[in-house]
C-alpha cells in the first residue's frame, strides 16, 4: 500500500483539544501514576526536535519524501507535547521550555555525540541507513500508538480519552509512512535487512529511554504494559516488526519488557 506524502503534507494539522471538556479535572483529578506517565510522554514528544536534528545529519534528509515527512512529523509531535502540557498544567504541573532545556543540558556529552554518531553511521551505511531509520521510526510509532491507547483505556476520562485517541490517530499516520518506507527499502536489499536486524537487536530500547531516567522508564512501561492487556499490545508490535522483510522472528519489544520484569 502506497503512502500519499502530498496528501499528508497538505492535511497535516496540530492536534485539537479546544473543544474538549477538561473542567472535571478540578474536582476529579487524574491519579499520580497517570500524571507521571503523561509527563514522560509530554517530554518525549517535545524531544522530537532533537530526534529530528539527529536524522538531518544522515542520508535521510536527501530523500524528498522522508524530508517532507520529517518536517510535518516534527510539527505534529510538538503539538502532542503542547496538548499533554495543557493537561498537566490543569493539574498544577508545568512543563516549561526551561525544564526541557535543563533536561537536555543534563544529558551532556551523550546528547552532543548523537548527531556525530548518526552522521558517521549514516555516511558509512549510505542509503541503506534510511531503511534502518524507517524501521526504527515504525517501531517507535507503533509503541507510541500502543502507549496512548493503553492510557486511554486505563483513564477513561471522556475528554482525555478523546484527546489520546486523536493523538494515537496521528501516530497511526506516522506508522503508515515509516512502515511503507521500511517495507519498500528492505525489500530486495539483504544489506539493509542485515543492518536493520542488527541495529534493532543491539540498540533498540523503549521510546524515551535515551533521555528519561531509568526510574521513569520503568514506571511508564510498568504502568502501561504490565498485565495481559498490556502484553497483548507489546506482542502486536513485535508481530508488526516481524512481518517486515528480513526481520522475521524478532521480539525486541517483548524482550525489552522481559528485561525490566514487565510481564503478562
Ligand atoms: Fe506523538
Ligand atoms: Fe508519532
Amino acid at each position: 500500500m502506497a503512502f500519499d506524502i502530498d496528501r499528508f503534507t497538505h492535511n497535516s494539522d496540530r492536534v485539537q483539544w479546544d473543544d474538549l471538556d477538561f473542567e472535571s479535572f478540578a474536582s476529579d483529578p487524574l491519579p499520580g501514576e497517570a500524571l507521571r506517565t503523561l509527563q514522560y510522554m509530554c517530554e518525549v514528544e517535545y524531544h522530537t526536535v532533537c530526534y529530528l536534528r539527529d536524522q538531518l545529519v544522515t542520508p535521510s534528509r536527501r530523500s524528498a519524501d522522508v524530508s517532507a515527512f520529517m518536517t510535518m512529523w516534527n510539527r505534529e509531535e510538538f503539538w502532542h507535547g503542547e496538548a499533554l502540557a495543557h493537561i498537566l498544567g490543569l493539574h498544577g504541573i508545568s512543563v516549561t521550555y526551561d525544564h526541557l532545556k535543563a533536561r537536555r543540558i543534563k544529558l551532556g556529552w551523550r546528547d552532543r555525540m548523537v548527531p556525530v554518531r548518526q552522521s558517521v553511521l549514516g555516511n558509512v551505511a549510505g542509503k541503506d541507513f534510511i531503511a534502518v531509520h524507517m524501521v526504527w521510526g515504525a517501531v517507535n510509532e507503533w509503541s507510541a500508538g500502543a502507549a496512548y491507547k493503553r492510557l486511554a483505556a486505563l483513564e477513561p476520562h471522556p475528554g482525555l480519552a478523546v484527546l489520546l485517541k486523536r493523538i494515537a490517530a496521528q501516530e497511526a499516520r506516522h506508522v503508515a509512512f515509516y512502515a511503507t518506507q521500511a517495507r519498500s527499502r528492505l525489500t530486495g536489499s539483504s544489506k539493509a535487512q542485515a543492518l536493520a536486524r542488527t541495529a534493532l537487536q543491539m540498540a533498540w530500547a523503549p521510546v524515551g529511554s535515551s533521555i528519561m531516567s531509568d526510574d521513569e522508564v520503568q514506571h511508564v512501561m510498568g504502568h502501561l504494559f504490565q498485565g495481559p492487556q498490556g502484553r497483548r499490545e507489546i506482542e502486536a508490535i513485535d508481530k508488526h516488526v516481524a512481518r517486515l522483510p528480513g526481520l522475521e522472528g524478532l521480539t525486541i519489544v517483548a524482550d525489552a519488557m522481559d528485561a525490566r520484569g514487565i510481564t503478562a
